[in-house]
Parts: structure tokens; sequence; C-alpha cells
């Protein structure tokens, strides 16, 4: 099947309902209403930093697509809107344009269209580990220059490589690897999964390479769910992809894993659906939060400023009535955790 039309395929499933699956666990992440709160909504200030860069609000737009006329023009839509707010924004899967450079254009619209943002380029882990290491570097420095990068990301996504018709399930020396990316890139690394979310061992691993994880867990966009859908003809693929469907950390217990380990940058991601479960995510100690199938499924219809609009509409709502003036006061308020956050944090030793 070409890879054309598997990348148009993943934007049509990813923008319907059967990629969406499981909980990332926020309704568990009650945060304690201050009917005092003292101070004016007009004070609340969401500036922050991104690994060291200023931006606008602690959210950005997650890894997605390239490498088609249609994802061309959805990066072009995504990266305006980038620019208009300040936020970041990671672009999909840079390998394509490395191996057809003819596309390359569908990831360039990016920094055209975002000169001032931080920009993230992307390659996946099984790519990396089945490349000599100077082919590594030419492919890190051409990833970088296409979209002008501020930060590189690799993404580990084992689950979607071993349930995928075309797969590539080789994780074999990614650790090593990685350190070359970072050397190549001569800029923050950042290693992030793709809806399966991160444990605190395999954080503790990373911690020596990546300035920064993204925690991409369970509970929205599921590859699992959408290689299965994908994976019409080959029986094999279906039935392991349907028992598969609900593996992974969901993000609320991911970021609570990651943090107990990790001193870097956190991102949290993975289903999360609007500013009050990213505001959740900011108290829960991620640094940082990005969402990426509700703002494609918002290019798609038309309305993507308004869904930025009104995600940082509720994160300043949030903050208004838990009474704090800056994002990172959040990891400070009270708040109460449902059963089954609980039971998870109990299980692996964890507090949060
Ligand atoms: C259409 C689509 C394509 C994606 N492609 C990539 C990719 O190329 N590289 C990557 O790191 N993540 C990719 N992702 C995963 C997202 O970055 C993110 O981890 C995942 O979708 C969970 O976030 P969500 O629940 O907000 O969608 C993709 C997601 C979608 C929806």
């Amino acid at each position: 099947m070409g890879i054309d039309k598997r990348k148009n395929d993943h934007i049509y499933l990813a923008s319907s309902d059967l990629s969406q699956v499981g909980t990332a666990l926020f309704e568990e992440v009650v945060l304690i209403h201050n009917a005092l709160p003292e101070i004016d909504f007009s004070d609340i200030d969401l500036s922050t930093n991104f690994l060291g860069a200023p931006v606008k609000a602690p959210f950005g737009i997650g890894a997605m697509t390239g490498g088609t006329e249609l994802a061309g023009k959805i990066n072009a839509e995504l990266a305006k809107a980038a620019e208009e707010f300040g936020i970041p924004m990671y672009v999909g899967s840079q390998r394509i344009a490395l191996v057809k450079p003819e596309v390359r254009w569908t990831f360039e619209v990016v920094k055209q269209n975002a000169p001032s943002i931080p920009k993230i380029a992307n390659l996946g882990a099984p790519q990396l580990a089945q490349l000599s290491e100077k082919q590594l570097v030419d492919w890190v420095v051409q990833a970088v220059d296409m979209i002008d990068a501020y930060a590189v990301a690799v993404h580990l996504n084992a689950a979607q490589e071993v349930v995928q018709p075309e797969g590539e399930p080789s994780f074999r020396g990614v650790l090593e690897k990685l350190k070359i990316v970072k050397r190549a890139a001569g800029r923050p690394l950042i290693v992030k999964e793709v809806g399966n979310g991160i444990s605190k061992e395999v954080a503790a691993k990373l911690a020596e390479v990546a300035d920064a994880i993204d925690v991409g867990g369970l509970g929205g966009t599921s590859f699992v769910a959408i290689e299965g859908a994908r994976a019409a003809d080959a029986w094999l693929q279906r039935r392991v992809a349907e028992t598969f469907k609900y593996w992974g950390i969901p993000t609320a217990a991911s970021i609570c894993e990651v943090k107990s380990v990790y001193r870097g940058f956190v991102i949290a991601s993975g289903g999360i659906r609007s500013g009050l479960d990213g505001a959740r995510a900011l108290a829960l100690g991620a640094h940082f939060f990005t969402m990426s199938q509700p703002l494609l499924k918002a290019t798609l219809e038309g309305r993507l400023r308004e869904e930025i609009e009104a995600v940082i509409t509720e994160v300043k709502i949030t903050m208004f009535l838990t009474g704090v003036r800056r994002p990172q006061e959040l990891a400070q308020v009270p708040r109460v955790y449902g059963p089954r956050l609980r039971a998870w944090l109990e299980q692996r030793g964890t507090t949060c």
C-alpha cells in the first residue's frame, strides 16, 4: 500500500470517533473550587516558556502530519494559527520527505507560515534503529533545516508498529541512537509516545538523553485502533488491534509516573480534550500540554481558531476558579483523586 494513501488514511481515520479509545483519567483529577480566588480574571497571564523559548500559552499543537497534498494544506493552516496565537507546533514524522524530496514542501510550509514560534521536527524510533550513524546525522540535519526547528522529537510507537500491516517493530539500539540524534541536532531533544504512555522505568532510562519527555498517554487517539481499521484485508492485524486497543498508560497516570523520576521538561498529551483537561495535566506537574486530534478535526471543519481560543479560555477559567495567576502555580492547587488514579499511584509506589 502506498505511503501517500497511508498518510491520508491516518488523517481521515484519526478525525473519526473510532480512533478515540479509553480514558486518560483526567475525570479522576478534581481540582478544588476556590470560592474566594482573590484575583481578577484579567490578572491571569498564560505566558510561559517552552524548553526555554518564550510562548504565549502552556499549550501547543501536537505532532500530526506531512507528506501529501492534504497534509501540506493542513500543516499550513496549523502553522498560521500557531503563529497567530504564539504557541509551538510539532510536525508529523518527516521520514516521508527524507525519502521523497518532492514532498518537502508539505513540511516547509510550516516555517514559511510560522516564522517566529518554536517548531519541532519529528522522526520515528524504528527508522533510527535501522540507519547507520552517518545517515542518521544527515536525516536529523535535514529534518531540522526543513522547518527551522527549535527542538527535535523522536517518537516511540512500538504498539503501532507491531499491529500495522507495513510496520517495522524494531527497537533494538534506540537508546544509543537517541544520543546520536541529540548530538547531531544541537537542539533540545524531546522523546515522545504516540498514545500508549511512558512509564517511570522508561523515563528513568530517557533521563540521560532527553531534554523533554512528552508522555503521549492512553485515552485519546489510538494508533492501534487506526491501524486495525486500516487493515481491512489483513485478518490477523484486525484481530490483534482489537485485542490491544486499550493497551497503555492513561495520560494522567503517565504524567505522575514520569514526574516521579524525571527532572526535565514534561509535556502532557494524549486525550486532552479541553483546557480543563490541560489545566489538570499542569496540576499533575506537566510543564506544557498539546492536543492533536481535536485540532486536526477543527482544521478539517474550518474552525481551528475557535478551538484554540476555547482551549485557552478554559485554561484561564480553571486558573480563575482555583485562584492562580500563572500556569506553573496550578501544580500547587488542592485536589482530590478518584479511585482508579489513586489505585494506580499506590500500586506503582508513586505520589502526585
Ligand atoms: C493524524 C495523526 C497523525 C499523527 N502522526 C504522528 C507522527 O507522525 N509522529 C508523532 O510523533 N505522533 C503522531 N501522532 C500522535 C500525536 O502526536 C499524539 O501523540 C496522539 O495523537 C495523542 O494525542 P491526541 O489524543 O490529542 O490526539 C499523530 C496523531 C494524529 C491524530
